[in-house]
């Protein structure tokens, strides 16, 4: 469904700062896996989600979606395939813009419409169903306007635009992490949710190892641009914290991957 092969990222190669982001990493994702992805900071996990939507080119190497080779592709044409959520919740919205406004927009994603025929009446009964199903109640409040809702409803709206449109592939970039404890795990179901019921190919960055291991089929550890663990299976929904603490220990490169790190 997506394949990195041999893809290497350097910013400010030859300089003082130069800083090897990615380093001849391979990575194959199934369709239908659900990846949990963790991994120190500055490991290279938001640059590997970057290199596949487009936003940072690859120095070296092949990116291929759906059996395409899309390493050239400009990131307006990827984007009709990829939906994306990040940790800030304000990020993805835009104030001023009522709920139904941004799921009009979220659904003009690959059509070649002005914004008017996105607020079509015909779709009020789909953003009605929509936002019903997030469970949060804002199905009476499709008028409002975003900046009023919690960090945790509009992460909720972030994620139904990401996804209203089925795309082949989400790529959440800890998008709990800026969330308290409760919208968190709401906002986590959600995500569960239409991963299941859309079918959804899902690779979710966290810092959390309760969510690394607790959500999804598959597990990946970065380290320095690489992908260092890579688990699944039986292996994968027998592991526990601890036995994932202990193999990060075992794992370790002698550096930068401290306690704090790990445990948060
Ligand atoms: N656009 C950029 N220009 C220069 N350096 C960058 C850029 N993007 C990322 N980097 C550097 O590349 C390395 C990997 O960064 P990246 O954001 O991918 O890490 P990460 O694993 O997502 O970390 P975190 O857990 O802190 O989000 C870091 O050293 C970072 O400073
Ligand atoms: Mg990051």
């Amino acid at each position: 469904m997506l394949s990195l092969e041999h893809v290497s990222v350097t910013f400010h190669e030859g300089t003082p700062n130069e800083v090897r982001a990615l380093q001849d990493l391979n990575l194959h994702v199934r369709a239908g896996d659900f990846i949990t992805v963790i991994g120190a900071n500055g490991a290279g996990k938001s640059t590997l989600f970057n290199v596949v939507a487009g936003v940072v080119p690859v120095d070296s190497g092949k990116i291929i979606l759906n059996g395409r080779d899309v390493t050239n592709q400009p990131e307006y044409r990827r984007s009709l395939h990829i939906g994306r959520v990040f940790q800030n919740p304000i990020l993805g919205t835009c104030p001023g813009l009522t709920i139904r406004e941004h799921l009009s927009l979220a659904a003009l994603r690959g059509k070649r419409l002005g914004l008017g025929s996105g607020v079509k009446h015909s779709n009020a009964a789909w953003f009605y169903e929509l936002v019903k199903s997030v469970n949060l109640g804002l199905e009476t409040r499709l008028d409002t306007d975003i900046a009023l809702l919690s960090g945790g409803q509009r992460q909720a709206i972030t994620l139904t635009m990401a996804t209203m449109m089925k795309p082949k592939l989400l790529m959440l970039d800890e998008h709990t992490a800026a969330l308290d404890p409760n919208a968190g795990a709401q906002v986590l179901e959600l995500t569960v949710k239409l991963a299941e019921e859309y079918g959804l190919t899902v690779i979710m960055i966290t810092h959390s190892m309760q969510q690394a291991i607790g959500v999804g089929n598959r597990l990946i550890m970065m380290n320095r641009g690489r992908v260092l663990f890579d688990v699944s299976g039986l292996e994968r929904e027998t592991m526990r914290y601890h036995d994932l603490i202990e193999r990060f220990r075992s794992l370790q490169t002698g550096d930068e991957l401290s306690d704090r790190t790990l445990m948060s």
